[in-house]
């Protein structure tokens, strides 16, 4: 039977996300329930190299739930990146008698855990970015709520774009991947969605869709932009120079990356933190918490960060059919 573990740290990294207060309320009180003390560090991995710490109890998280970003600060950590830095976390460790560190980000976070777990300490991590773009999971923390807030958005947008008989692009986040894009241009009735994973043909993938809208009676349109695939103000001068129209552009930004959590953000962030803790006391460390097909597992650090997904193209052609009525049988 391995010692029973008595003091872990839990930390957030890299962009914050609606529903990391949430995980690290999870993570606190099911530390607590088992009897294991928990130490906070404050401002990511450049908080361990600082032994920036502060010390939690049911109390210090009560309020968190609702709370969007993260009570614990983040940071990207250069320092983090060398060994000198990743011996002076070890020393934070050692210093302050933690036996494992929960992570909770994305997949930078987690290629940080690698090494800091190859040093001997144990770290288990938590996907928590509003891209949904790490590779073992089906779903990061995060990523409902920011679609949600985009679709908001997009949502007020329509009206005036309708009641003026206009043209709107907006840019949405997702990094280098068009997960955030896709599900909200689905949501919203986009006209058209660029994201970073189709070839893009102008032509045929936006000047023809509107135009189609505009056969088939629409007076505004509204094209959906991942910023992996380029920038709304390009697309909207490429509009104006083939249609004569002058799109109105809309960069959502950072609002995404915050606001309450939704409840879905709220409920997986709450079973990846009891999840977490859960890893430690059965002695399985190192390993990063992740949805597979509706169920939370384990996978090993190292396995977890060779792991890929990719954007589901059928879902791709679905809100074409939805527009279209067909997707030109096209191959993606
Ligand atoms: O990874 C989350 C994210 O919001 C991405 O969608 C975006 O590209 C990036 O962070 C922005 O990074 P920063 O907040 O450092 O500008």
């Amino acid at each position: 039977m391995a010692d029973r573990i008595r003091r872990i740290g839990v930390l957030t990294s890299g962009g914050d996300a609606p529903g990391m207060n949430a995980a690290v309320r999870a993570v606190v009180r099911a530390a607590l329930a088992k009897g294991i003390e928990c130490v906070g560090i404050r401002r990511g991995w450049q908080g361990l190299i600082n032994g920036d710490f502060v010390q939690l109890s049911r109390a210090s998280v009560g309020h968190l739930l609702s709370l969007g970003g993260t009570m614990l600060y983040t940071a990207r950590s250069e320092e983090f990146m060398t060994p000198e830095g990743r011996q002076k976390a070890v020393s934070t460790c050692k210093m302050l008698g933690l036996e494992g560190i929960v992570a909770i980000g994305g997949d930078g976070t987690f290629r940080g855990a690698l090494e800091l777990s190859r040093l001997g300490v144990q770290v288990v991590g938590i996907p928590a970015t509003i891209d949904n773009d790490v590779g073992c999971t089906n779903y990061t923390i995060g990523f409902d709520s920011a679609c949600n807030t985009a679709i908001e958005c997009i949502d007020k947008l329509r009206d005036t774009m309708q009641s003026h008989e206009r043209c709107s692009v907006i840019e949405v986040m997702g990094r280098n991947a068009g997960f955030l894009a896709l599900y909200v241009g689905t949501a919203v009735g986009a006209t058209a969605v660029l994201v970073p994973e189709h070839k893009l043909n102008f032509e045929e993938d936006v000047i023809e869709r509107i135009r189609a809208s505009r056969l088939a009676g629409y007076t505004h349109f509204m094209i959906v932009v991942a910023e992996g695939a380029g920038s709304a103000m390009d697309v909207g001068e490429k509009i104006h120079e083939a249609l004569g129209i002058k799109p109105t552009v809309s960069v959502i930004g950072h609002i995404q990356r915050g606001g309450s959590p939704t409840g879905r953000d709220r409920e997986t962030a709450t079973r990846m933190g009891y999840y977490a803790v859960q890893a430690f006391v059965e002695g399985r460390g190192n390993s990063i918490i992740a949805t597979q097909e509706g169920s939370i597992v384990e996978i090993p650090i190292e396995k977890a960060l060779t792991m890929t997904k990719h954007l589901q193209m059928d879902r791709y052609k679905i809100m074409e059919v939805m527009q279209f009525g067909s997707n030109h049988d096209r191959e993606f």
